[in-house]
């Protein structure tokens, strides 16, 4: 398996059509997005645009739906939820469809919605992802962060080096890491894996977060390693399911 890792999905290289992406949004979109889908979501459908998501979610019953989103860090007016994972409570979302859009992360997964394989993850599900790779064995794995309105992202780059180092663990022999952006990523990985919320903390987003008010619930539950087992996957363009 390839492994590339790209910082936002502006950076994937014009005309590749990734076999199998994963895309990532630690602060905080796939890491909702995990736990939503693990306390019982229908789905989660995301949106690059606000006026799709109300237009698509108005055809969905009101009882069944919740509009999920942020724009800056901030709960957009009007939505039942803002973007925090440690709000999609199994009691609000069991059963209900998530209609969600966030300034990056979603615009990410629009930008890939045509992968062949799909997938979310952040930290709470790296193993659960990983190991689903690893019985998939596809032949080129694009990694793909979400960034901050187009440029890097501490947080994404750090769970893509726990990814990679997780794939290079159990399979070193059919791994191959083939960019400089995957080799970085796995050295910050082997710098902060013991300090993860240190890291997002300390990154540019993280210090956003802290000046919108407290988000220390949503540090300590984006910065899990590995808890949950769900695997985001896109059954239809831009609908993401448990698998
Ligand atoms: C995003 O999509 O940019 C983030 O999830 C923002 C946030 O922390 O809500």
């Amino acid at each position: 398996m390839d492994l590339s890792y790209f910082h936002v999905a502006g950076d994937v290289p014009k005309g590749l059509e990734p076999e199998t992406a994963v895309v990532i949004d630690v602060l905080r979109a796939t890491t909702t997005i995990a736990w939503a889908l693990h306390n019982g979501a229908e789905a989660v459908e995301t949106f690059a645009d606000l006026e799709q998501l109300k237009k698509k979610s108005h055809e969905w019953p009101q009882d069944s739906r919740l509009l999920v989103g942020e724009r800056g860090g901030k709960r957009i007016e009007g939505f039942d939820l803002g973007n925090s994972p440690v709000d999609v409570l199994p009691s609000l979302v069991r059963g209900k469809r998530l209609f969600m859009s966030t300034t990056n992360g979603t615009r990410s997964l629009d930008v890939v919605r045509n992968a062949g394989t799909l997938y979310t993850m952040a930290l709470p599900n790296r193993r659960a992802v990983a190991e689903r790779l690893l019985c998939e064995m596809p032949n080129q794995l694009c990694i793909i962060g979400s960034g901050w309105e187009g440029t890097y992202s501490l947080e994404d780059s750090l769970a893509a080096g726990a990814l990679a180092a997780f794939l290079l663990d159990k399979a070193s022999n059919s791994v191959e890491i083939v960019n400089d952006e995957l080799t970085a990523a796995l050295a910050l990985w082997d710098k902060w894996k013991e300090d993860r919320e240190g890291c997002l903390r300390l990154a540019s987003h993280g210090r956003r977060l802290i000046g919108l008010g407290d988000h220390d619930a949503d540090f300590k539950c984006c910065s899990e390693l590995d808890q949950i087992d769900v695997v985001p996957f896109q059954v239809e363009v831009g609908v993401l399911s448990a698998s």
